[in-house]
């Protein structure tokens, strides 16, 4: 199989503003404690990514993590995600750590690299896989590291193993499969 077939393989729609609030809504913090799921990763001062953001759980919360001289670049391809994670985060106060940026599903457009970058519930509705992996390769600092999570009901555990591939064709190596609630996983770090 090419890397581009596989570039392809298992996807699905993108989830709306309005799907979204099925899962993004007050008990997540319970299902998906930021602290608790990030905090081995992000630290004080970081500059952090969150791609495919959506409403902006993760954003928000790790910007409480980063502190007040870390950022965090949160990036989505719809501009209703990026203004409801904006509200929410001046709600926190931790809208000045954050840099919303708008993109297009084929292309992150954006040169700035990061010490850690999440990709939560979101690569399985990326449509060319290897594109999206080659571009977070060039986006990582050395000794980054990239976590990315699935969602169980959607994503099977031969698409893991699948989108897994992928990343190792982009000079990526997968260390570990971090244990997240209703998540299939995978740490990466640069070959
Ligand atoms: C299921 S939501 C998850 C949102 C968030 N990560 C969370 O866990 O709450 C998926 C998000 O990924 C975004 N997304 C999907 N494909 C994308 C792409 N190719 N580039 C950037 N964002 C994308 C969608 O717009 C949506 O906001």
């Amino acid at each position: 199989m090419t890397n581009q077939t596989l570039g392809s393989t298992c996807n699905h729609g993108v989830c709306t503003w309005w799907k979204a609030y099925t899962f993004d809504n007050p008990i997540r913090k319970w299902v998906h404690p930021v602290p608790k799921v990030l905090g081995r990763y992000v630290g004080d001062g970081m500059t952090v990514m969150d791609v495919g953001c959506g409403m902006g759980h993760f954003s928000i919360g790790m910007a409480g993590l980063v502190g007040r001289t870390g950022k965090v670049i949160a990036i989505d391809m719809q501009q209703k995600m990026l203004d409801v994670m904006l509200k929410r985060a001046a709600r926190a106060g931790v809208a000045d750590r954050i840099v919303a940026h708008l993109c297009r599903a084929d292309d992150l457009g954006i040169e700035k690299s990061a010490d850690f970058i999440l990709a939560f519930w979101m690569v399985h509705e990326v449509p060319d896989k290897q594109r999206f992996f080659d571009q977070l390769k060039t986006r990582l600092l050395d000794d980054g590291k990239i976590l990315i999570a699935e969602p169980r009901m959607h994503v099977s555990a031969a698409e893991i193993e699948k989108t897994v591939e992928i990343a190792r064709s982009s000079g990526l190596n997968c260390c570990e499969a971090p244990a997240i609630r209703l998540s299939r996983t995978a740490l990466l770090t640069a070959k």
